[in-house]
């Protein structure tokens, strides 16, 4: 049988930074049982919303940029994992603006996918986790509880213990979830 993907949907801007070391680690312990993927959205051309209102209609976007390849990997995976660092109290603006451009998939399109995720911060989380929260709700996904660590330089991180506690437990949680999902199948 084909093994069910996960994507881990990066908005940091740095690509060893505190946020990729706990998506990394958390992809790793996947692997075992799913084809992952890593997406870094600064490397995608993304421009925020134009509030065109033509996905009212079209159930898609007008704007013809680099999300359009980011929909079918939603479509396409099983399990949805957004990773951000907290700047100026919230999301980066990397993950504001693919947040923002999927308004048009929160009528049910992506219903059945499992969606967590993995916030870090120097110490104040600001409104972060109500944003994630929020938005894995808007979206309709089966919800996991997301890992929260703290850290500021690059690696800092790793000396989480607690996220990585954490970590470890999400990783648990979706094979879990997908273990039931199976046997109902
Ligand atoms: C522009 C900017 C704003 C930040 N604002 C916050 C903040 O409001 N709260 C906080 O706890 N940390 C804040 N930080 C610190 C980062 O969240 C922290 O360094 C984090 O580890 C970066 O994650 P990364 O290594 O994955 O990029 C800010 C950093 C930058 C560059």
């Amino acid at each position: 049988m084909e093994k069910k993907k996960v994507i881990g949907i990066i908005g940091s801007p740095r690509k060893n930074g505190n946020t990729v070391f706990l998506m990394d680690t958390l992809l790793d312990m996947l692997t075992k049982g799913f084809k992952t993927e890593k997406i870094y959205l600064k490397e995608y051309d993304i421009s925020s919303c134009k509030e065109c209102y033509y996905c009212m209609e079209n159930e898609e976007c007008s704007i013809k940029d680099d999300m359009q390849s980011l929909y079918l990997k939603l479509r396409e995976a099983l399990v949805i994992i957004l990773g951000s660092p907290i700047f100026m109290g919230g999301v980066t603006s990397y993950m504001r603006a693919f947040m923002e451009r999927t308004w048009h998939l929160r009528k049910g399109q992506l219903q059945g996918k499992i969606g967590s995720y993995i916030i870090v911060g120097r110490r104040d989380l600001g409104g972060g986790i109500n944003e994630m929260e929020g938005y894995l709700s808007r979206l309709n996904l089966n919800k996991i509880p997301g890992v929260i660590g703290f850290g500021f330089r690059e690696g800092d991180v790793s000396k989480d213990e607690e996220a990585l506690k954490n970590i470890q437990k999400l990783s648990n949680q979706i094979f879990n979830l997908n273990q039931i999902k199976i046997s109902d199948d």
